[in-house]
């Protein structure tokens, strides 16, 4: 039966006459228009990517099987002072609602407007922190106010659009609230009545569709309480009358800078979906399908990258990450091929053995479906359903959209993987420029003071809170102060070097003594505070002190998030005749922020009226320095990312457009890294970590609509020193495709299956390859049927191998887009060692 939803009629006559939706829910499902849906959701937020990015990711959404695209509202964004809102650029919300309604989509509306999500400050306005008597997140009365006001703007904001599906429009689902089951703890008596509040709060707003809250199992009626985890198989919600939805599952995790690069397998995120879906569940969302980038000083934490790739199914750069995209895309067609079933009847649970679960929708008049999983996290088995034994690797699932066919085993990727590399391309002087020699690049420099510039801010006796001092219109404070050496200190006459010992709250810092660095120390992502050791050059009289105390984002999450402070709370200096000086009491110097910020550097209509100096040789290992240069855009067409490999730490800039904060600091290769990643058992965060004594962070995402043809405006703030000679544009390139599939493949005609229930046709297992568009296959390096080992980009041949393998696949795919070679006799020599399942796998280069 083909269903013609009137939703999507009305977004092929582009909304003007969309008819309304009525979006209602019962225990098994949401109900759109009287028609049941399982539906696929998948996380991109708007002001991670680009306006221009966002048809394409939600286009490669669609394409990779996803009905709903979910985003929180980044209320931060928005409103920028009280009043004063924000909706240009990356923060255009009405018009990536719209184009998402354009793709003939559905939209989830996680307003919050508290969202957590590794962004600064959990999305919650600084300001609100110091409207008098407020506490974020409670039974407050200026939190509430300012809560419900934000909430009814963008409620407004969404009808006047007519945006809700109540209203003919996309979204289908809204959020209150967000996560705050985790801390209700912290917020005592209060905390049920203000759950209670923002949950009728919602409510009154009217919206026709439903609200959910996230993990928060008290949510009150009829709010929908939902799971976020990497399983939620065996969530219930907290009424039998609310279906099961899962807001967050991880297909990945977040970094921090420092830290190791954590990965989930693709396995695992199919057996997690496959089993929500086994076990009754209705609407799933990724999070994150796109993660994206944390622009500017967006990303919160402390400590989380600039990047937010998240290990996504599409990655930071806007592309399908394979296999991992396509595994989902396969899992998610076998999904919807048995969603008919599945929703048109009551499961049966049975034992096929010990770990061997099987759930059953058996309607008794045709429509079956059924999901066989082995719960083993080590051991493949074989188990009889219906008369048919099944192979069942360890830790999977195989779905049969007819109880009978096997379409999909969560354990096997049939998708092609892909190697992508960033390639690196040298700055080029712009064209544009009057420039004697072309082919040298120009900088301009602008060299900070070590400590005050301009008038002092204010002087006090100790320290104050730096996040309280700043109140994040800066990542920057310094603290400065002064000391008499006295001629006969012993360290003068021996040569020898006092320390200096300094505490901090978080996050960073870097110690200049009479203007030169001394040192830098920081916390971490999982431990803010920090200590500060090093020998200090003093001299005999007066020397300056000169602390540049630095946040790298703001607390997202935590009971009383807010009250976490930053900045110096002990300063000493040992080794002095007089033993240990505490300076923590001395008379301090405070300026907030820098001069280049307060000059406004990095704006392209202001840096002519700033005095920067010309060279074409820039100075190296230089702290506190601004660099300038005017360039051409990478060549091509490809996602361009800034490497950043041999600077300090900092802020970049392209046209004045944030780049973000840069550090590429590494991970300690003293630490534990994985080689292969197995999937079997339960994920956490820290189960699979690759890049020990690695940058975190190399790359940084420069967007393509940023560049001009010509005359693009680089401007790098670099703390404590770096080479930036050696920084580069370097293009995402995806270089080789894999694919590799074995002969016992399950592999079934799926249109039959759709047709009669019945897909006894069974085809033989077939390879796919398909380059990115305008790219074409040029080589096959790698091609064996046989007993091949290892993974993309390593692959090595086995002791069985068909000799001609290389031959066949190079005269099927040479100078094609795509294309498909079955494992047929015809192709190879299936005599070739009787007894072992053989494969193919075929690595190829696209160009
Ligand atoms: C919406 O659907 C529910 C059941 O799915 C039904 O009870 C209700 O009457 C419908 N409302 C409208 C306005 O059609
Ligand atoms: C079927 O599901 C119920 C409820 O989750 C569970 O208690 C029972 O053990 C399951 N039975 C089998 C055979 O797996
Ligand atoms: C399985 O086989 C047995 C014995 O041959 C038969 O009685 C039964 O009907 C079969 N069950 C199914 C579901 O085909
Ligand atoms: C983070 O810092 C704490 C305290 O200095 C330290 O114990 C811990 O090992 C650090 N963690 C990592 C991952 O570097
Ligand atoms: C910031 O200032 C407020 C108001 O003076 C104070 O209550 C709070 O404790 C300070 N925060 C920190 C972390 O010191
Ligand atoms: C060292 O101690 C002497 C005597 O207590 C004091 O006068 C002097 O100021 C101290 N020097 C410093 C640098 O604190
Ligand atoms: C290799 O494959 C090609 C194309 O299928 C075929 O024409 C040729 O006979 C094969 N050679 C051998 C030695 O099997």
């Amino acid at each position: 039966m083909k269903l013609f939803l009137p939703l999507l009629f009305c977004f092929f006559t582009l909304f003007n006459s969309c008819s309304a939706a009525n979006v209602t829910y019962d225990r098994r499902s949401l109900i759109i228009d009287g028609q049941r849906k399982l539906l696929i959701s998948a996380a991109i937020h708007y002001p991670r990517s680009v306006p221009g990015m966002w048809p394409g990711l939600v286009q490669t959404a669609k394409e990779g099987g996803v009905d709903v695209i979910e985003s929180y509202v980044f209320w931060n964004g928005h409103e920028l002072s009280p009043g004063k809102y924000n909706f240009e650029g990356r923060y255009d919300l009405v018009k990536f609602v719209k184009i998402v309604q354009q793709a003939g989509m559905y939209m989830i509306l996680r307003i919050g407007p508290f969202v957590a999500a590794e962004w600064n400050f959990g999305g919650v306005p600084v300001w609100l922190h110091y409207v008098p008597g407020s506490v974020f997140r409670s039974d407050n009365e200026p939190f509430k106010y300012y809560m419900q006001k934000f909430m009814t703007f963008i409620v407004n904001l969404m009808k006047q659009e007519k945006l809700f599906a109540s209203q003919g429009g996309p979204i289908i689902i809204a959020q209150v609230e967000n996560e705050y089951g985790f801390y209700e703890q912290y917020y005592g008596e209060g905390a049920k009545r203000y759950v209670t509040w923002a949950a009728k709060m919602a409510v009154s707003q009217n919206i026709g569709v439903p609200w959910i809250m996230c993990q928060q199992d008290d949510a009150p009626d009829p709010v929908i309480n939902t799971c976020n985890s990497f399983y939620c198989d065996q969530f219930k919600p907290n009424s039998p009358n609310k279906p099961k939805i899962w807001t967050e599952n991880w297909p990945g995790w977040f970094k921090t800078f420092g830290a190791r690069d954590p990965h989930r397998p693709p396995e695992d995120i199919a057996f997690s979906v496959a089993r929500f879906f086994q076990k009754g569940g209705s609407v799933q969302n990724y999070y994150m399908y796109h993660g994206g980038t944390n622009f500017g000083r967006t990303s919160g934490g402390p400590f989380i990258t600039t990047s937010y790739d998240y290990e996504a199914p599409i990655d930071e750069y806007g592309l399908p990450r394979l296999p991992k995209w396509g595994h989902l895309k396969e899992l998610h067609r076998a999904i919807k091929l048995s969603e008919h079933a599945l929703l048109k009847s009551e499961p049966t649970n049975l034992s096929l053995g010990p770990s061997l679960e099987a759930d059953v929708y058996d309607d008794g008049s045709g429509a079956c479906a059924a999901f066989l999983a082995n719960m083993d996290d080590k051991t493949d088995k074989n188990a009889v359903f219906r008369n048919v034994s099944y192979h069942l690797p360890a830790w999977s699932v195989s779905i049969l959209p007819d109880c009978k066919n096997v379409v999909f085993n969560t354990a096997k990727i049939s998708s092609q993987a892909s190697v992508v590399e960033m390639v690196p391309e040298e700055l080029q002087p712009s064209v544009a420029l009057p420039s004697k020699d072309l082919k040298a690049l120009k900088w301009d420099i602008f060299v900070e003071n070590a400590g005050i510039w301009g008038a002092a801010d204010f002087t006090k006796n100790g320290f104050l809170d730096h996040i309280n001092t700043t109140k994040d219109t800066t990542d920057y404070l310094w603290y400065t102060t002064s000391i008499i050496v006295g001629e006969n200190e012993e360290f003068l006459k021996k040569g020898s070097h006092p320390v200096l010992l300094i505490e901090s709250k978080g996050h960073a810092l870097h110690a200049f003594v009479n203007q030169e660095l001394q040192g830098s120390a920081s916390g971490n992502g999982s431990h803010s505070p920090f200590k500060f050791e090093n020998p200090i050059s003093l001299k005999a009289g007066k020397n300056e002190i000169a602390l540049l105390s630095m946040t790298v984002g703001l607390q997202n999450a935590g009971g009383l998030y807010e009250w976490v402070g930053a900045g110096l709370t002990s300063v000493k200096i040992e080794g002095l005749n007089n033993g240990t000086i505490d300076l923590s009491m001395s008379s301090w110097t405070y300026k907030i922020g820098l001069q280049g910020e307060h000059l406004g550097l990095y704006k392209p209509e202001i840096l002519a009226s700033v005095n920067w100096v010309s060279t074409s040789e820039p100075p190296k290992n230089q702290p506190l320095t601004w660099y300038k240069v005017v360039v051409d855009p990478p060549s091509g067409d490809e996602p361009v990312g800034l490497d950043m490999i041999h600077m300090g730490k900092g802020l970049a800039w392209l046209n004045g457009e944030e780049i973000g904060r840069y550090w590429p600091i590494k991970s300690s290769k003293h630490l534990e890294c994985v080689q292969e990643c197995d999937y079997r058992g339960k994920f956490f965060p820290d189960k699979c970590l690759t890049g020990c004594g690695e940058p975190t962070q190399r790359w940084y995402h420069v967007p393509r609509s940023w560049f001009k043809p010509s005359g693009n405006i680089l401007v790098i703030f670099e703390e404590k020193g770096g080479d930036p000679t050696t920084i580069r544009f370097s293009k995402r390139k995806t270089s080789g495709l894999c694919s590799h599939i074995a002969e016992d493949y399950p592999m079934v005609d799926q249109e039959s299956i759709s047709k009669d229930g019945n897909g006894n046709d069974k085809t033989r297992p077939t390879v796919h390859l398909k380059c990115p568009k305008n790219t074409w296959i040029s080589n096959v390096k790698f091609a064996s049927y046989g007993n091949p080992t290892g993974r993309c980009g390593l692959y090595s041949m086995g002791d069985c191998h068909d000799p001609n393998s290389t031959f066949v696949v190079e005269k099927v795919c040479l100078g094609k887009n795509e294309c498909a070679i079955e494992l047929t006799e015809k192709n190879f020599d299936k005599s070739l060692c009787p007894g072992t399942t053989k494969k193919l796998a075929i690595e190829a280069v696209c160009s």
